[in-house]
């Protein structure tokens, strides 16, 4: 949002708050769209968005009968492809393998999980209590999750993964940065690859060190950033398996839903406390 060097513009001061929507088209001027469609799109904060739908990828018009509207905010949409990304196209890996996700209840996070147990890897999970760790393992089938809380300097979480990745740790798909990586770094295999998507710890400012990059050359790591929207030729096979595992329930998610508009910025700043459980949503209308 803010002036700071980013991947994305900052957010114009009086100008909507930008996000992703689902909705319906309530009227159209454009043959390809009729009233009552369904559609994501990028409406912003906002009840109603006037959009130019002729330009390509503004709207797309999704199919609800087997996957639920909000979906295609989530686990269908960007956060899914997201997760898919960074696993296939930087993790890419081995059946038996062992990766690990960071902020592993949440909207990418527990799609990565899910897709990795897939594909036949050890999947750990890190998350915030007690809570969102019994759903990674029950519901979402990690094999274990490590509560960060419980370990909050570098021997202990360091500790914890040595238990959950008895045979290291050969991929990670980062969501949060600091701590978390440093220990993650601590337990890597030979030729271990970092899918990098997020630093959370550090979206409120300040510096987010790396306590130990000559790990990146004892190990021969690759450690590689990536942006979802960059990829846009990839994400039709993304969502045609994203979509055909939430269609036949095997890719399951959880959503947590604030009430109306003004609930909106209180909403946003619950994501960088973990208030959320799973894909947050406003529900606008
Ligand atoms: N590169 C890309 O193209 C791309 C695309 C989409 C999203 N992202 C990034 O992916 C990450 C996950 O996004 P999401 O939408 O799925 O969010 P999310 O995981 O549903 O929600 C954010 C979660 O991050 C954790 N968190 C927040 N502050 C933290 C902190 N200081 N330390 C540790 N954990 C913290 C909290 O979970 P706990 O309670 O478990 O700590 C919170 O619930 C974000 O970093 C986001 O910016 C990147």
């Amino acid at each position: 949002m803010d002036e700071s060097k980013s991947y994305a513009a900052s957010q114009a001061l009086d100008e909507v708050m930008i996000g992703g929507t689902v909705g319906e088209v309530v009227a159209s001027e454009n043959a390809h769209f009729a009233v009552g469609d369904k559609v994501v799109g990028q409406g912003g904060w906002q009840e109603y968005a006037v959009v130019e739908a002729s330009q390509r990828g503004v709207l797309q018009k999704v199919d609800t009968t087997h996957i639920p509207l909000s979906a295609y905010l989530g686990s269908v949409g960007m956060p899914g492809v997201t997760a898919w990304y960074g696993l296939t196209q930087i993790i890419a890996p081995k059946a038996g393998e062992t990766l690990v996700v960071s902020a592993a209840s949440g909207a990418v996070g527990s799609v990565f999980g899910q897709l990795a147990k897939a594909r036949g890897c050890r999947a750990v999970g890190l998350a915030g209590g007690p809570e969102k760790c019994a759903y990674v393992v029950e519901e979402l089938g990690f094999d274990a999750c490590i509560d960060y809380k419980q370990h909050p300097d570098l021997k202990s979480l360091s500790r914890a993964l040595k238990e959950a990745c008895p045979e290291g740790i050969d991929g990670h798909f980062e969501n949060v940065g600091g701590l978390i990586l440093d220990a993650v770094m601590l337990r890597t295999n030979a030729f271990a690859r970092i899918a990098v998507c997020g630093m959370i710890a550090r979206y409120n400012g300040g510096a987010l060190p790396m306590a130990n990059p000559a790990l990146i050359l004892v190990n021969r790591m690759k450690i590689e950033g990536f942006i979802v929207s960059e990829h846009m030729g990839l994400w039709p096979e993304a969502l045609k398996e994203l979509g055909t595992a939430v269609a036949s329930g095997k890719l399951k998610y959880r959503e947590t839903v604030a009430q109306g508009l003004a609930s909106a910025p209180e909403a946003f700043i619950g994501l960088l406390k973990g208030r959320n459980f799973g894909k947050q949503l406003v529900k606008l209308i």
